[in-house]
């Protein structure tokens, strides 16, 4: 009847409708965390606009990026400014839950459509030379994070291990980016900053020519990442998971993996 019914993308029909109509998925997104996310001139770029490119293709809409703040990526989704949040978001149950740090619901709640896995990067200046290892090797020295993250978290749990073992205490400041957190560690303000391990990796080889940073991988702390949904919108949720995994079958979330160096 009009031009969407026209439109022939395999998952189209799975979309809900008002994102038919639209002909897009407008999608939240905190644009300084490369190379998961960031700005290449006025054009939001990455590994994850890569993912959502080839999902895309599978479902007949656009996925439109706009950058905000971290810290209020899912209020700008359950108040209806966008339709969903991928912004290397850890799938944590607090989030599913609405929950605040202190465990005090404060929010909708989200489902997630998890779509990657990373453990906890520490980046430190080139050279190491607090000769840091592990997050236990923290203790006694101060931190910096991005504000409203898993890593905000960590380095809060982290001071608390500090303190039970009857280690020097940790402390830490947190920042509404985590470029920010870097350009505190490159002034010598904090001596690390916790980050997700593809970014600390990446940050390692490209800043300052590869000169300013050194990226310690911790291993043991693998989480997934997911497409945050509304959780009333579970259409859209669907026709995500489905998308995704066409494209793991069809071979291009690997090849985007692969463009990115973060298989
Ligand atoms: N994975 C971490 C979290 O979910 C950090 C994500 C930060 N993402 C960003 N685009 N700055 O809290």
């Amino acid at each position: 009847k009009d031009g969407a019914s026209a439109n022939t993308a395999p998952l189209f029909s799975k979309l809900p409708d008002a994102i038919q109509k639209a002909g897009v998925i407008k999608v939240g997104t905190d644009a300084t965390y490369a190379p998961m996310e960031f700005k290449k001139g006025a054009e939001i770029v990455g590994l994850d606009p890569d993912i959502a490119a080839a999902m895309s293709k599978q479902l007949g809409v656009k996925f439109v990026f706009e950058s905000g703040t971290f810290d209020t990526l899912l209020t700008s989704m359950t108040t209806g400014r966008t339709n969903a949040v991928m912004s290397s978001m850890t799938d944590t149950k607090a989030r599913q839950e609405g929950l605040d740090d202190k465990g005090k619901k404060t929010g909708a709640g989200v489902d997630f459509v998890d779509y990657f896995s990373a453990s906890t990067g520490i980046l430190v200046k080139k050279g190491n030379p607090e000769n840091i290892k592990s997050l236990d090797d923290l203790c006694g020295k101060k931190l910096a994070v991005q504000r409203g993250t898993t890593y905000e978290q960590a380095a809060k749990d982290q001071a608390a291990k500090c303190e039970k073992d009857g280690k020097p205490k940790l402390t830490f400041e947190s920042y509404p980016t985590d470029a920010e957190a870097q350009t505190r560690v490159k002034a010598g303000g904090a001596v690390a900053d916790l980050n997700d391990s593809p970014v600390a990796a990446y940050i390692a080889q490209t800043a300052g020519g590869g000169n300013d940073f050194e990226a310690i991988a911790n291993k043991t702390d693998a989480g997934l990442f997911g497409i945050a949904v509304d959780k009333k919108n579970t259409q859209l949720r669907d026709a995500l998971k489905e998308a995704l995994d066409a494209i793991i079958k069809d071979g291009t979330y690997k090849a985007a993996l692969d463009k990115w160096n973060a298989g």
